[in-house]
C-alpha cells in the first residue's frame, strides 16, 4: 500500500513498494499523461512534480513518495485554465508528435518555478529532456515567452 496527495487529491494504491511510480499513475491511476520512453532516467518523458520538484518517474519506487505531494501533467491546469507554460506551448505550436511534451512541460513548469527569468545556460543546465522530433528550439522559444508572461 501507498499514499500520497496527487494532483491535490489523496490517493492509496494497493502496489508492491518497489513498483516505479510511472507504472502506478499508468496503470493504477489511470494516468496516462505521463509517457514511457527509456525507462532509465534518461529521457525524461516520465517527469512529474513530487513536492514540487521533477522527477523521473520510471526511476522512483512508489514507497519514495510516501505521504508527498505528486504533480502530473493532468494537474497543472487549474479549473480549466492552462498554466503559462502550456499556454505558450500552444502558441508557439512547440509539440511534434507530441509523445516527449508533457515530460518537457512537467520540467519546464518546474524550471520556471525555480528561476522564473532562465538564461539559455540554465535552460540547457535543466531541460535535458529528449524529444526525437528535434522541437529543441521552439522548445526554448516558448520557455522565454512564457518566462515573460
Ligand atoms: S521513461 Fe523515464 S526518463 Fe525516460
Ligand atoms: S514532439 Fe515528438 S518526441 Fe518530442
Amino acid at each position: 500500500m501507498a499514499s500520497f496527495t496527487l494532483n491535490g487529491k489523496p490517493t492509496q494504491v494497493d502496489v508492491d513498494p518497489g513498483t516505479p511510480l510511472l507504472w502506478v499513475l499508468r496503470e493504477q491511476v489511470g494516468l496516462t499523461g505521463t509517457k514511457y520512453g527509456c525507462g532509465v532516467a534518461q529521457c525524461g518523458a516520465c517527469t512529474v512534480h513530487v513536492d514540487g520538484k521533477p522527477v523521473r518517474s520510471c526511476s522512483v519506487a512508489v514507497s519514495d513518495v510516501e505521504g508527498k505531494k505528486l504533480t502530473t501533467i493532468e494537474g497543472l491546469a487549474k479549473n480549466g485554465v492552462l498554466n503559462k507554460v502550456q499556454k505558450a506551448w500552444l502558441e508557439h505550436d512547440v509539440p511534434q508528435c507530441g509523445f516527449c511534451q508533457a515530460g518537457m512541460i512537467m520540467a519546464v513548469t518546474a524550471l520556471l518555478n525555480e528561476k522564473p527569468k532562465p538564461t539559455d545556460a540554465d535552460i540547457d543546465a535543466a531541460i535535458t529532456n529528449i524529444c526525437r522530433c528535434g522541437t529543441f528550439q521552439q522548445v526554448r522559444e516558448a520557455i522565454h515567452a512564457a518566462a515573460r508572461a
